[in-house]
C-alpha cells in the first residue's frame, strides 16, 4: 500500500486545471452516482499492459498510443470508432513488420474527454466566455450556457466510454482483427494515396507468410495471435473527481487501480511534484505516463519519478516526452541522462504533436515536417545515447480530415478549411498517420541492423 494515500487525498492539494462548478452539490450528487458505476476496466488487464510495457522498457517492443485529442459527443458513432481501430491496426501492422518487436497498442480512447486549457478565456471578435474544456465539463457551442461546466456530463462521459470500449473489445477479439483481414484494412481515402502500394505490398507479404503458415497447420482458427489482438484504452486523468469515483479496490491484490482506463497520463500543465493530479496517480496501480515539456528539468523528472514509481518497477512509467521539433536536441539528452544515472526503468515515448503547434490562416495546426523531424531527432538522440527509442504518442483520427499540413498530398493552410473537425488539437488523417508509420517502421529497422552490425563485429 502506498503511505498516506487514499483515493480522495488529493482533495487536500494545489490544483490546476480545475472547471468552475457553479454548484457544488451537484457535481458531488453526480460523483456519488458514478461511484455506484461498474468499472470500465480490470485491474488485470492494467497488469497486462504494464507486463507488456515492462517488456517495451527493456528494449524489447514498442508503445503505438493514439487517437484524438479530445473524444466528442457528437462523433460517437460506430463508423468513426472503426476507422480509427482500422487506422491503428494498420500503422501497429507496419511497425512490427519494420521493427520485428511486439507493439503495444493503446488508444486515446474510450475515456480521453477532459481538456487542460492554457487559457481559461476564449476570446471571439468582443466577446469572452469561459474555455472549452473537454465535452466532459462543458459544451464546444460559444455561447455562455454551453460554457458552464455540467456535472451531468461525466455520466454521459462514463456510458460513452463504455460503449466505445465495448465496441473496440468485439473488434480486437471479435474477428475484426485477424491478420487474415491485413488487406481489408486499408479505408477506402487512403487507396488513391501514395502510402496505398506501399501498405498493399506489405500486406501481400504478410497474407504470404500467412499461406505458409496455413500449410503448416499454424492457422487464426488455431492460434488466437493470429485472429486476436490486445488493445487497451488511456486517457489523461485530468478531471479527478471523475477519477475519484471510479477508482476502485481490485480484490485479487488488494491494490487501488483507475477503472476509468488501462493508462492514464499526467498531462505537462498539471505536473507538479506537491499537487493534485500527482497525488492521485501515485496512489493507483495502473501503468501511468507523464507528459516530459522543455521546462522540465532532470531533478523535477527525478522527483517525479520517486514519487511515482518509488520501487522502480517496469512498465510503470512511460515518459512521453513533447519537446517540439526545435526543442528536442537541447532538451531530451539531459532527462536521458539523468535517468540512466540514476538507473531508472522507463519506457520513452515520442509525442510530437503537442511542441509543434502552430496558427495558420485562422486555424491550429502542425505542419507533419515539424512532427517527421521530431521523430527522427527522437530516434537519433536514443541511438546516441544507447537508450531505447520506446514509443510514440500521437493525435489521430481515421477519417479523411485536413487539420494538420503536410504529408504526401501536401495539404496547405488553404486546405485547413475543408474538413476540420477536431474539437480541441490537429488530428493526423489517417493517410498521414500510415505516412508517420512507414517512416517509423524504417527508423526501427535501421537501429535493428545497427545492433546485428555491433553483434556480427
Ligand atoms: C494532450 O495530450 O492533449 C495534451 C494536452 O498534452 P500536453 O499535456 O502534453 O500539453
Ligand atoms: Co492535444
Amino acid at each position: 500500500m502506498v503511505q498516506n494515500w487514499t483515493p480522495n487525498s488529493w482533495r487536500q492539494k494545489p490544483i490546476q486545471q480545475v472547471p468552475d462548478f457553479p454548484d457544488m452539490a451537484v457535481l458531488a450528487a453526480a460523483e456519488a452516482q458514478l461511484a455506484t458505476y461498474p468499472p470500465l476496466v480490470f485491474a488485470g488487464e492494467a497488469r497486462r499492459l504494464k507486463s507488456q510495457l515492462a517488456n517495451v522498457s527493456e528494449g524489447k517492443g514498442f508503445l503505438l498510443q493514439g487517437g484524438d485529442c479530445a473524444e466528442s459527443f457528437a462523433e460517437h458513432g460506430a463508423d468513426t470508432i472503426r476507422d480509427f481501430f482500422r487506422a491503428f491496426l494498420q500503422m501497429a501492422v507496419v511497425l512490427t513488420f519494420g521493427a520485428q518487436q511486439p507493439v503495444v497498442k493503446v488508444g486515446r480512447i474510450a475515456g480521453q474527454f477532459a481538456k487542460p486549457r492554457s487559457s481559461n478565456i476564449e476570446k471571439q471578435g468582443d466577446i469572452e466566455l469561459p474555455s472549452y474544456r473537454g465535452d466532459i465539463i462543458n459544451g464546444i457551442e460559444f455561447n455562455e450556457k454551453a460554457r458552464i461546466p455540467d456535472p451531468e456530463r461525466q455520466i454521459m462521459a462514463y456510458r460513452q466510454s463504455a460503449a466505445t470500449l465495448n465496441l473496440l473489445r468485439a473488434f480486437a477479439m471479435g474477428g475484426y482483427a485477424n491478420l487474415d483481414n491485413v488487406h481489408q484494412w486499408m479505408l477506402g481515402f487512403v487507396k488513391e494515396s501514395p502510402q496505398a502500394e506501399r501498405y498493399r505490398k506489405l500486406a501481400d507479404r504478410i497474407s504470404e507468410t500467412m499461406d505458409f503458415m496455413k500449410a503448416i497447420g499454424i492457422t487464426p482458427e488455431t492460434n488466437p495471435n493470429l485472429r486476436e489482438t490486445d488493445f487497451f484504452t488511456s486517457h489523461e486523468a485530468l478531471l479527478l473527481g471523475y477519477e475519484q469515483a471510479l477508482t476502485r479496490v481490485d480484490s485479487t491484490s488488494g491494490d487501488w487501480y483507475a477503472t476509468s482506463g488501462h493508462m492514464i497520463w499526467i498531462g505537462d500543465r498539471t505536473r507538479q511534484a506537491d499537487h493534485a493530479h500527482i497525488e492521485y496517480c501515485r496512489g493507483i496501480k495502473n501503468p501511468l505516463g507523464l507528459k516530459c515539456g522543455p521546462s522540465l528539468t532532470a531533478d523535477g523528472l527525478i522527483e517525479l519519478i520517486d514519487l511515482l514509481n518509488p520501487q522502480n518497477e517496469a512498465g510503470r512509467l512511460t515518459l512521453i516526452c513533447r519537446f517540439g521539433h526545435d526543442k528536442v536536441a537541447e532538451n531530451l539528452p539531459r532527462l536521458i541522462r539523468a535517468v540512466e544515472k540514476e538507473g531508472r526503468k522507463v519506457v520513452w515515448s515520442c509525442d510530437p504533436m503537442h511542441g509543434n503547434t502552430i496558427t495558420l490562416n485562422n486555424y491550429k495546426t502542425r505542419p507533419f515536417e515539424r512532427i517527421l523531424s521530431e521523430v527522427e531527432s527522437f530516434f537519433q538522440i536514443h541511438r546516441a545515447e544507447g537508450t531505447h527509442p520506446g514509443g510514440i504518442h500521437i493525435e489521430m483520427t481515421g477519417n479523411d480530415v485536413t487539420e494538420c499540413t503536410g504529408g504526401a498530398r501536401a495539404l496547405s493552410g488553404a486546405d485547413l478549411a475543408d474538413r476540420y473537425h477536431t474539437h480541441c488539437d490537429p488530428r493526423l488523417n489517417a493517410d498521414q498517420a500510415l505516412e508517420l508509420a512507414f517512416l517509423l517502421a524504417e527508423r526501427m529497422k535501421g537501429g535493428r541492423d545497427e545492433k546485428r552490425m555491433v553483434v556480427n563485429g
